[in-house]
Formats: structure tokens, sequence, C-alpha cells
């Protein structure tokens, strides 16, 4: 699969200003500075498309990228489009309590009432085990029963062989029974992007 181009489509605060079409939608999930507006600006080719920043706690509401992609099929190839939902990122601790909630809900409401999500991708940072947040996300995440695939960013901060061993590590803290998919990724090297690509064709 290649994503020949992108484009912004909606920021949403309440599930009315969903979009109305059939795309579907894979979303991005995780503490907030975590990488994923990178994570949808490195899939997409583009330096800018979703708002990224140092200061955690940028993304506030639910945006919509629409990503205009082509898939092999036989001699040709086949257009697909899909949504990347980016949701606002959790645990955030200089946001206020409330704020805090009012995020907490967005995120739920969007998980509970979109009925096109074809994918969960939750982002977790690979130096660090997962916090006590993580843990509640993926909680819910598998009680919602939606497909979801775990990758573990910012790979780029680890030695190249300490890589996968410590993906090992993180599967066997957060998913004992070894029933999801984790993967490294690092939107800064951009070196584990078509092993993903791979996995969203499945997807779209
Ligand atoms: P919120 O919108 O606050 O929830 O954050 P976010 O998860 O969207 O994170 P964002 O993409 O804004 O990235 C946060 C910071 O991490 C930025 O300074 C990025 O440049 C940096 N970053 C993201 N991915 C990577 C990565 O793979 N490697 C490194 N080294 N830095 C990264
Ligand atoms: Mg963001």
């Amino acid at each position: 699969m290649r994503i020949v181009n992108s484009e912004f489509k909606i920021s949403a605060t309440n599930p009315k200003q969903y979009p109305m079409d059939d795309l579907k939608e894979i979303v991005l999930v995780g503490k907030s500075n975590v990488g994923k507006s990178s994570f949808i600006n490195t899939l997409a080719n583009r330096k800018n498309l979703a708002r990224t920043s140092s200061v955690p706690g940028k993304t506030r509401l639910i945006n919509y990228y629409k990503m205009i992609s082509k898939v092999a099929s036989g001699e040709t190839e086949e257009n697909k489009d899909f949504y990347f939902v980016d949701l606002p990122g959790y645990g955030f601790s200089q946001m206020s309590k409330q704020e805090q909630i009012t995020v907490g809900n967005f995120i739920e409401e969007y998980l509970s009432k979109s009925k096109k999500i074809s994918l969960i991708i939750f982002l977790i940072d690979i130096r660090h085990d997962p916090t006590s947040n993580d843990r509640l996300m993926y909680d819910y995440i598998v009680s919602q029963n939606i497909p979801c695939v775990v990758i573990c960013n910012k790979a780029d901060k680890l030695a190249p062989t300490k890589v996968s061993p410590q993906v090992d590590h993180l599967q066997e803290l957060l998913n004992p029974l070894h029933d999801l998919q984790f993967l490294p990724f690092s939107c800064e090297k951009k070196n584990y992007t078509e092993k993903v690509l791979e996995l969203l064709e499945n997807h779209i």
C-alpha cells in the first residue's frame, strides 16, 4: 500500500460532527507526547499535516485526516481511501483535573460511538514501561473488542540491538497472552514504516 495524498478533513468535538461517509477509520490512541500526530505525518509523508509539539497536550480535538491510498490488486492498483483519526492524548499532568476528564470523555465517546473504526493504533513509548493510564486505556480497548495493534514509538532513542528485546518486554508486561501484535516504530528515522503500511493494508 502507498499513501499518495492526504488532507485535513474536520475537527470534531461531538458525534454530530463525525464525517458521514463510509470510509474506515484507523485511530491513534496514546498518552500525550507519545507521537500520535507525528505518526500520521510520517505515514502521510508530510511535515505538518497533523500538528505536533514538544509541548504535551497539543491535540485537544478529534482530528480526521483523509488518506488517499493505492493498494496493489493483480496487475493494477486500486484506490482505497481511509481516515487517520488523531485523538487527544491522555495523562498530561499539566492539564487540570477537569480538562483531563473532558479529554477522557472525548476519547471514550469516540471509541464507543464511531461505528467505522477498523483498527486502533495504540502508541506507547518504547523506552518506558506502560503507565497506569496506559493500562487503563489498554483494558478499555480490549473490552471494546476493536482490532488493535500496539506500536512502540521513539525506537530511534534505543540502540538498534535493544529494540526487539524491549518490544518483547513491553508485550510481556501489557499483553502476556501475546494475542496482539506489537511493533517498533520511529517517526524520527522512519525505518519501520513499510511493515506498518503492510499491516494497515489489511484494515482499510
Ligand atoms: P499530544 O497531541 O499532546 O497528545 O501529543 P502527540 O502524541 O500527538 O505527540 P506529537 O506527535 O506532537 O510528538 C510529541 C513530540 O515527540 C514531538 O516533539 C515529536 O517531534 C517527538 N516525537 C514523535 N515521534 C518521535 C520519534 O519516533 N522519535 C523521536 N525521537 N521523537 C519523536
Ligand atoms: Mg497530537
